[in-house]
C-alpha cells in the first residue's frame, strides 16, 4: 500500500499523497498529484452524472490518485468506472482507493491515455491534464462513444485568458479576450477549439454545463454524430469585437477590422434540462454546489458581459448595488447574474442603454457622485 494521508471527499473516503496542492492551481508536489480544491470540481462530475441516463461508461483518462474516477464509482448508481493514469505510482493510489471503498464497479488502468481510446470507448470521456488539454482532444474523441459526454478541464487559464497572448495563438489558434471579458472569452476559446476538433470527425457538439472556477475552466459537450451536426457546431463559431469608446459588443462570422478577437463559441454554455437535474445533496461542498447551480441556471445565454468597474470608469460615476442595476436593466430587456464574476452582469440589451440604465441607477443611489 502506497504512503499517504486518509481523507474523506463527500461519502467517498481517498488515500492522497501526503504531500499534495491545497489552493490554487496544484502544483506537482510529488510524484503523484492531488488539489484539495478540486473537491467542487469533482462534486460537479458527480451531480453531472447523477443526472444523465444511469448505467454509463466512464473513463477518467487522467486519474492521479483516482479522486475522481472513485468517487464517481462510488457516488453515481449503475456507472462503471475505469481509471487510468500513465504513472505507475498513481495507479498504485488508485488500486488502493478502489480497495478503500469496496468498488467492484472500477478498475484501474496504466496506460498513456492515447493508447487508451485507440483500443477502447467510453460513454463519458474525462480529461484532466497538467495545464491544457489541447494535445489530448483528438484521443479524447476517439475513445467517446457515438452520442457520448466529453468532460474537459483547462488550467492554463494565462493563455487562455490574455495574459500569455502569444501561448493561446499558438496552441488554440484563437485572439484571447482582454479585461473584463477575459474569463468568459477563454471558456469560449476552449469550446472552440473542442467543436474544430471534433469538426475534423464529421462531429458535433451541444454543451451541457461550461464554466469558469478558482483557476481552471471546464465543459461538458454531448458529442453529436455526423457531418450537418459539424456545420452547425462550426456556424456557432464567431469573432468578437469591443469598442471602447461606447462599449458596444458585438460577434461577426468572419474576422474584420472590428472584429479580431477569437474566434468563440457563441453558442449556449448549458442545457437547462441537464441543469434542472442536478443536485447538491451529498457533496463535499454543497453550498458552494446550491449557489454555483443557481447562477448557472439563471444566467443570459450571451458571449458578453459587463462590469461594473468598466461602466464607473466609463461614466465617472459611483457604481449602484449590482442587484438594483439588474432590476432596472430588466425593465428594458433581459439581464441577469455571471458565474464568472461576482461583479458583472449579462444582458441582452445594447451598450447605449446600458450606460444610460447605468446613469440612472446611479443616480438613485447615489445622487449623481
Ligand atoms: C492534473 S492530474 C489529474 C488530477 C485528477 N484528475 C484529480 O482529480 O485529482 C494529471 C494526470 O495526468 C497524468 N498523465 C499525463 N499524461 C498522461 C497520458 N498521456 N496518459 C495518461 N495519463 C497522463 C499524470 O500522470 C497526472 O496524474
Amino acid at each position: 500500500m502506497p504512503r499517504g494521508a486518509l481523507i474523506s471527499e463527500a461519502s467517498t473516503r481517498l488515500l492522497v499523497p501526503e504531500s499534495h496542492s491545497v489552493r490554487g492551481p496544484g502544483a506537482r508536489t510529488g510524484p503523484v498529484f492531488f488539489n484539495e480544491q478540486m473537491a467542487f470540481n469533482r462534486d460537479v462530475s458527480v451531480m453531472f452524472l447523477r443526472a444523465a441516463p444511469a448505467g454509463v461508461s466512464v473513463a477518467d483518462a487522467m486519474s492521479a490518485t483516482g479522486s475522481r474516477a472513485v468517487r464517481i464509482a462510488n457516488e453515481v448508481p449503475g456507472s462503471r468506472v475505469t481509471a487510468n493514469d500513465i504513472s505507475p505510482e498513481s495507479v498504485e493510489f488508485i488500486e488502493e482507493n478502489i480497495r478503500l471503498n469496496g468498488l467492484d464497479n472500477c478498475s484501474a488502468s496504466n496506460l498513456d491515455m492515447h493508447a487508451l481510446f485507440s483500443g477502447e470507448s467510453f460513454e463519458y470521456v474525462d480529461l484532466d491534464p497538467f495545464g491544457s488539454p489541447v494535445p489530448f482532444i483528438h484521443s479524447a474523441i476517439r475513445g467517446c462513444r457515438r452520442k457520448g459526454i466529453l468532460a474537459i478541464t483547462a488550467t492554463d487559464t494565462a493563455p487562455l485568458a490574455g495574459a500569455h497572448a502569444p501561448k493561446c495563438r499558438r496552441r488554440y489558434q484563437c485572439e484571447p479576450l482582454r479585461g473584463y471579458m477575459c474569463h468568459e472569452g477563454g471558456l469560449r476559446i476552449l469550446m472552440c477549439n473542442i467543436a474544430r476538433e471534433l469538426a475534423k470527425f464529421d462531429r458535433g457538439m451541444r454543451p451541457l454545463l461550461s464554466f469558469y472556477a478558482d483557476h481552471y475552466f471546464r465543459t461538458y459537450v454531448r458529442v453529436e454524430e455526423g457531418a450537418e451536426a459539424a456545420d452547425r457546431s462550426l456556424s456557432s463559431l464567431a469573432y468578437a469585437g469591443m469598442d471602447g469608446a461606447t462599449l458596444e459588443r458585438s460577434l461577426s462570422p468572419e474576422p474584420d477590422a472590428g472584429h479580431r478577437l477569437g474566434p468563440v463559441w457563441a453558442g449556449p454554455l448549458h442545457d437547462p434540462g441537464h441543469l434542472s437535474r442536478m443536485s447538491p445533496e451529498g457533496m463535499a461542498e454543497p453550498k458552494r454546489c446550491a449557489k454555483m447551480l443557481d447562477l448557472w441556471m439563471g444566467e443570459l445565454d450571451s458571449v458578453f458581459l459587463y462590469d461594473m468597474s468598466e461602466l464607473s470608469s466609463h461614466t465617472k460615476m459611483s457604481p449602484p448595488k449590482l442587484e438594483d442595476l439588474i432590476d432596472l436593466l430588466g425593465m428594458h430587456g433581459r439581464a441577469s447574474k455571471t458565474h464568472v464574476c461576482p461583479t458583472s452582469f449579462k444582458t441582452d440589451l445594447g451598450a447605449a442603454d446600458v450606460v444610460s440604465l447605468y446613469r440612472e441607477a446611479s443616480m438613485r443611489a447615489n445622487g449623481g457622485r
